[in-house]
């Protein structure tokens, strides 16, 4: 049992799927997880095989902590093991504040933040039994700053970006490394449910100062990174991918 495991959630496509593509290149066997789109994770679990490596597909709603703990048995009993936990799952309610009730939030909440919580104490039950292993969570600019429509998502990233701070120092005596990654604009199906959509990506396009809007394999470059022996210095930050469109007023 050498061979290393890395799980994603949310890897039925977009950031997730092109970070279970990576890791699969770099040799590790995946863990695909979805909650509905059952063809999408299936496609990419072929695209991971074609890559000689073994692919388990879980359907589970991470907002559910009953579904968690089922996954988590489920990789236990295929794999035996875990080293690398991308945080990647997203859901979101986008509406103005006077429109938003409690279940948008608690919807929001337990996908983005909670799951967060109840996936690391799970994963680090794995890493800890083979001396240790990676985490990093996606986050986006909406934890810092107001974006319209946003606030339940940026509330729920805020949550994300302050756990992953909590978990850097508490499973440091695991050999867990937990940081995050938080983007701007990344032009995935995740847009479509934006009601500002075409206004976004103008904007981003226009007014990066790099010239370019952030792309998926951006986002992906510096999640390897920090799971990466090269960052294991790197203890609870949220490093921002985003071309600099955040420094400007
Ligand atoms: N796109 C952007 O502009 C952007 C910018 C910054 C950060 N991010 C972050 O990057 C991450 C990935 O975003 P993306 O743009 O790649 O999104 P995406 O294309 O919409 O993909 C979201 C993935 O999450 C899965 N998912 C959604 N709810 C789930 C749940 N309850 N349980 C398990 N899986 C669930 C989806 O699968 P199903 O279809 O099966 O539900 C899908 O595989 C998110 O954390 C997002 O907040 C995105």
């Amino acid at each position: 049992m050498t061979q290393k495991v890395a799980l994603i959630t949310g890897s039925s496509r977009g950031i997730g799927k092109a970070t279970a593509l990576r890791l699969a290149q770099e040799g590790y066997d995946i863990v695909i997880n979805y909650a509905r789109s059952k063809s999408s994770a299936l496609k990419v679990a072929e695209e991971i095989e074609a890559l000689g490596r073994k692919v388990l597909v879980v359907k589970a709603n991470v907002g559910d902590v009953s579904k968690i703990k089922a996954m988590f048995q489920q990789i236990e009993e295929e794999f035996g093991r875990l080293d690398i936990f991308v945080n990647n799952a997203a859901s979101g309610v986008q509406r103005p504040i006077m429109e938003l009730e409690e279940n948008h939030w608690d919807w929001t909440l337990n996908i983005n933040s909670k799951a967060l919580l109840f996936c690391a104490q799970e994963a680090a039950k794995l890493m800890e039994k083979n001396g240790g292993g990676k985490i990093v969570s996606i986050s986006s600019l909406g934890s810092i700053r107001y974006l319209e429509n946003y606030t339940v998502v940026g509330v729920s990233k805020a949550a994300l970006e302050a756990l992953t701070r909590y978990l850097a120092v508490e499973l440091a005596p695991k050999n867990i490394v937990v940081n995050a990654v938080s983007g701007g604009a990344v032009d995935t199906e995740a847009l479509t449910h934006f009601p500002n959509r075409e206004e976004l990506l103008q904007e981003a396009k226009e007014k990066t100062p790099a010239g370019r809007m952030v792309e998926i394999e951006d986002m992906v470059n510096c999640v390897m990174f920090l799971l990466s022996e090269n960052s294991s210095m790197i203890r609870g930050q949220t490093i921002i991918v985003d071309g600099g469109i955040s420094l400007l007023v």
